[in-house]
C-alpha cells in the first residue's frame, strides 16, 4: 500500500465546528499512574494511537490488566509494588519519549532487568536526562552512548533526590516524581517551568506533592512512598493535535473553526500567545476546570494581516511541539519573526530546527540562523505553484502533519512521505482535514 499522499489544491473556505483526539501526554499519564494505582481506574477517550497503545502494551508486560470498552478503558492496578517481579521483559516504547521516559521513572524498584527500546527515531534521542537522576535514586542503569535500549535495575534502598532541571523537559520532571513515588523521604525537584499534567494528576490523587510557582521555574516536594487509589479521568483533545487546525484556519481565506473541549492548560497554550501577538484573534469559549487542567473551546478565524513576532522565550517550554507549524505562520506574516534558543527543537523524534530550516529554504522564505536562534523574513504573499516533495523526516508526525498544512494554505502540488508517521500521536488527522474539505489523493 502507498505510504505517501499527494495534495495539489489549496483548501475551500470552510467554517466547521470540530474535535480533536485525546491528549497524549495525559492518555500516556492516565495509562502509567492506573498501572500503579489500587484497584480499577476507568479512563474515557483515551487516545487511540501508537504512542498510547504501547503504554498499554508495556504495562501488560509488567503483569497489569487491561480492558478496552466502547469509550473506555479499565485498568486494574495493583499499587505502586504491585508490577510483576518475576520475569525480566523487554518493553517496546516505539516512538514514545514521554512513555519510554516516564516507566524508566516507575522502574526504580524494579527486581528483575527490564530493556526499553524503541524505533529508529527514538534509538537515536538522548537517555541522559532521565538516567542520570535515576541513578541517583539508586536505580542501576546501563545504556550505549546514552541512547536506546536501556537496561534499569531497581533498587531495594531507594533514596530521594534534589534535582534540577534546567531544559524545562516535562519528560524528565515527570521521570524523577514517578520514581518519587516509590521512594521513601521528600524529593526535591527545581524544574524549569514545562507542562504540569504530571503535578495536576499526582494533586487530584491526593498524592502528598507541594508545589511552589516561581516566575521561572517551581520547586516540587514529593513525600513518598505513597499509595493511591484507581480513579476515573476523561482525556480532553490535544492542544497540539489543535494546533494544525488552527494555523489551517487561520491562512485560510474567509473561514472559521470552533475546536472543542480542548486542554487549554497555560503550560500548552503557548502557541494561542504567539499567533495573537501575530495578530490573530483566537478566543478561548467554555472555559471549565476539570481535575485541576483547563479545558475549552478554541475559536479561529482567518486573518490577513498578521505580522512578525519577537518570540519571547518565556513561551518556548509552553509551545514546544509547535514551533513547526508557528513557523509556517512567520512564512506568511508582514515583517521578521524571530525565535531563540530552539536547542531542545532538535531533541525531538527529529531534529526539528534542521528540517525546519530546510523546508523554509524549499518554499523560498529567507532566514538567518545564529546557533539555535532564527529570525524568518516572512511574505504575506507567499502563493507556491512549484512541485514540493517531503521525505526523510525521521518519520516525524508533527513533519507530516505541518506539511499537509503548507499544501493545504501555500499551493503548490505537494508529495508527503511517510503518512503512517501520523499513527504515533493523530491516526484521525487527515480524516480530519477531509472533513474540513481538504482534498487529498
Ligand atoms: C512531553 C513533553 C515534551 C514534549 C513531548 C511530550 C510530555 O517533551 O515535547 O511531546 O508528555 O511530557 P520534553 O519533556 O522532552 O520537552
Amino acid at each position: 500500500m502507498k505510504n505517501h499522499i499527494i495534495i495539489s489544491k489549496i483548501i475551500k473556505p470552510f467554517k466547521k465546528k470540530i474535535g480533536v483526539d485525546g491528549d497524549k501526554s495525559i492518555s500516556i499519564r492516565c495509562v502509567l499512574m492506573a498501572s500503579q494505582a489500587i484497584g480499577t481506574s476507568k479512563i474515557y477517550n483515551l487516545l487511540d494511537s501508537e504512542d498510547v497503545n504501547n503504554s498499554l502494551v508495556a504495562i501488560k508486560k509488567l503483569g497489569i490488566n487491561y480492558k478496552k470498552f466502547d469509550n473506555y478503558h479499565k485498568i486494574f492496578g495493583l499499587g505502586i509494588n504491585g508490577y510483576d517481579q518475576n520475569k525480566s521483559v523487554k518493553i517496546y516504547a516505539g516512538n514514545s519519549g514521554t512513555l519510554a521516559r516516564l516507566i524508566l521513572g516507575l522502574l526504580v524498584n524494579t527486581k528483575k532487568k527490564i530493556i526499553i527500546t524503541g524505533d529508529n527515531s527514538l534509538s537515536k534521542r538522548d537517555f541522559s536526562r532521565v538516567t542520570e537522576p535515576l541513578k541517583g535514586f539508586g536505580a542501576s542503569i546501563i545504556s550505549k552512548n546514552n541512547s536506546l535500549p536501556v537496561q534499569i535495575l531497581g533498587s531495594e534502598f531507594l533514596r530521594p533526590i534534589n534535582y534540577i532541571e534546567k531544559r524545562g523537559s516535562a519528560q524528565c520532571k515527570s521521570s524523577i516524581m514517578l520514581a518519587s513515588l516509590k521512594t521513601s523521604g521528600t524529593t526535591f525537584i527545581k524544574a524549569k517551568k514545562s507542562r504540569n499534567h504530571t503535578e495536576l494528576l499526582f494533586k487530584y490523587l491526593k498524592i502528598p506533592i507541594i508545589v511552589s510557582s516561581r516566575k521561572k521555574y517551581d520547586l516540587i516536594k514529593i513525600k513518598g512512598p505513597s499509595n493511591f487509589k484507581g480513579f476515573e479521568y476523561k482525556v480532553p483533545g490535544d492542544m497540539s493535535s489543535c494546533s494544525f487546525f488552527i494555523v489551517l484556519a487561520l491562512l485560510s481565506k474567509n473561514s472559521e473553526i470552533l475546536i472543542k473541549n480542548i486542554n487549554i492548560n497555560e503550560t500548552r497554550t503557548g502557541i494561542i500567545k504567539i499567533l495573537n501577538k501575530m495578530n490573530a484573534k483566537i478566543l478561548f469559549k467554555n472555559k471549565k476546570k476539570y481535575k485541576g487542567e483547563l479545558i475549552g473551546d478554541i475559536l479561529v478565524k482567518s486573518k490577513e494581516n498578521l505580522r512578525g513576532i519577537v518570540c519571547p522565550k518565556k513561551y518556548n517550554s509552553s509551545a514546544i511541539d509547535e514551533f513547526l507549524i508557528i513557523f509556517l505562520v512567520a512564512a506568511k506574516a508582514k515583517g521578521v519573526s524571530s525565535f531563540k534558543n530552539l536547542e531542545e527543537l532538535n531533541k525531538k523524534e527529529s531534529p526539528r530546527l534542521e528540517i525546519a530550516l530546510k523546508f523554509l529554504d524549499m518554499i523560498g522564505i529567507k532566514y538567518l540562523r545564529y546557533k539555535n536562534d532564527i529570525k524568518i523574513y516572512g511574505n504575506p504573499n507567499l502563493n507556491l505553484s512549484g512541485n514540493y516533495i517531503i521525505k526523510n523526516f525521521r518519520k516525524d508526525h508533527r513533519v507530516f502533519m505541518m506539511s499537509c498544512i503548507a499544501a493545504l494554505t501555500f499551493g503548490g502540488k505537494w508529495k508527503i512521505h511517510d503518512k503512517d508517521s501520523i499513527n504515533s500521536s493523530f491516526p484521525n488527522f487527515l480524516h480530519k482535514i477531509q472533513e474540513l474539505g481538504a482534498k487529498i489523493n
